[in-house]
């Protein structure tokens, strides 16, 4: 089963409806009371991927002092955020294009290959929040099945191509199986597709590993768009911060689909992306964090006869096979959020790496 948007959001609800009020709920819902808020700590989230020490004191720091600026509309502020990611990528500022998180970029893309009809390619399981959207617009699909070792199957979706297929889309590394396709990999597969086919990589846990984004090839190959994420490593989920790498020609596309390109993004977010990408104290905590718990992860499940997929991001895919007891119950029982189920008649799911602290009271509830 593959995370579309529907479920995504279904989990979403249901994990946080599950438990008493998320801090974000009640945040919503109540008038803001701060020390109420920790009441709700003992809550441990392992299902979205999120960041477990929040996000970046640098980044936060920037918002805290653009919020006086929340009144004024803004006419520089994407651009000056597109220059600085463009910096980073090496690569100039009309190959960027920034919106409020990744996803609305890849319903931005797919309805931009959507608009003359088509067939898309996607992998399955993966993150095709976008499906809907694709169907809705009278696309037909091709859903390829993960390898038996629960890789991308290039070669199938190659040979799934059509006359008339319009986008393939490939998450690296995949969520949910933190499987990692190498460049030399993506190169060739790149370079095989016909260049009048998008190839959509979305690279939301690229920064969790040591490989280098595919960004620096889409002059190469104007077929091709990145997208990346604040989300992860950056701690930007609740704030909203995404951005796609492409050709200038296809990001001036991209934008015709767009009343007002970059104005869904608040300045406040925008003020602290700017600061986040400087935080290297934070970048280096929060990597090496997810190095040593994503070791400990690892051995845990070893020690507990449980199959894991060698994972290249901030979780892990793991097979409840030779699991004894009601994982799922144990879970909601300790109040921690984690996750839902794949494949082979739910066979496998996934598990968010949180702090060091975090994963040791998982491994304690679930055995
Ligand atoms: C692979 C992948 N792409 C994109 C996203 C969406 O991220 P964003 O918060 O930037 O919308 C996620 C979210 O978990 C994801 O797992």
């Amino acid at each position: 089963m593959s995370i579309n948007r529907r479920d995504w959001l279904k989990t979403a609800f249901l994990g946080s409806a599950a438990l008493t009020l998320s801090p974000l709920e009640f945040f919503a819902r109540e008038t803001p009371n701060f020390a109420e808020l920790k009441k709700d700590d003992a809550t441990i989230r392992l299902c979205f991927n999120e960041n477990p020490f929040g996000t970046s004191p640098k980044a936060l720091e920037a918002m805290q002092k653009s919020l006086n600026f929340s009144s004024m509309y803004d006419f520089k502020f994407a651009d000056v955020l597109c220059e600085k990611l463009a910096e980073k990528n090496q690569l100039k500022k009309d190959n960027i294009l920034v919106s409020a998180g990744s996803s609305f970029l890849l319903e931005l893309i797919t309805k931009y290959v959507s608009i003359n009809k088509g067939h898309i390619i996607i992998p399955n399981p993966s993150f095709t929040i976008f499906e809907p959207i694709a169907e809705f617009l009278g696309m037909s699909k091709s859903v390829i099945p993960l390898t038996e070792h629960k890789e991308i199957d290039l070669e199938k979706m190659k040979s799934s191509i059509r006359k008339d297929t319009k986008l393939i889309y490939i998450c690296n590394p995949n969520n949910p199986t933190g499987d990692l396709l190498s460049r030399q990999e993506m190169d060739t597969f790149i370079q095989s597709v016909p260049d009048n086919i998008t190839i959509l990589v979305d690279e939301a846990y690229i920064e969790f590993t040591s490989q280098k984004s595919l960004g620096d090839l889409v002059n190469q190959h104007k077929n091709l768009i990145v997208t990346r994420t604040f989300s992860k490593l950056y701690g930007f989920a609740g704030a909203r911060l995404g951005y796609a790498i492409g050709y200038p020609k296809m990001i001036e596309n991209l934008k015709k689909l767009q009343s007002w390109s970059g104005a869904e993004i608040s300045v406040v977010t925008m003020a602290g992306a700017i600061a986040a990408m400087d935080d290297q104290e934070f970048i280096t905590k929060v990597f090496d964090n997810n190095q040593k718990v994503k070791d400990f992860t690892n051995s845990e499940f070893q020690k507990r006869g449980i199959k894991t997929i060698p994972s290249s991001a901030n979780f892990v895919y793991f097979s409840l096979e030779n699991y004894k007891g009601d994982y799922f119950k144990k879970l909601k029982e300790a109040k921690i959020l984690g996750g839902k189920t794949y494949e082979e008649k739910g066979k496998w799911t996934r598990i968010s790496l949180g702090t060091m602290e975090d994963m040791k009271r998982y491994f304690e509830v679930i055995s």
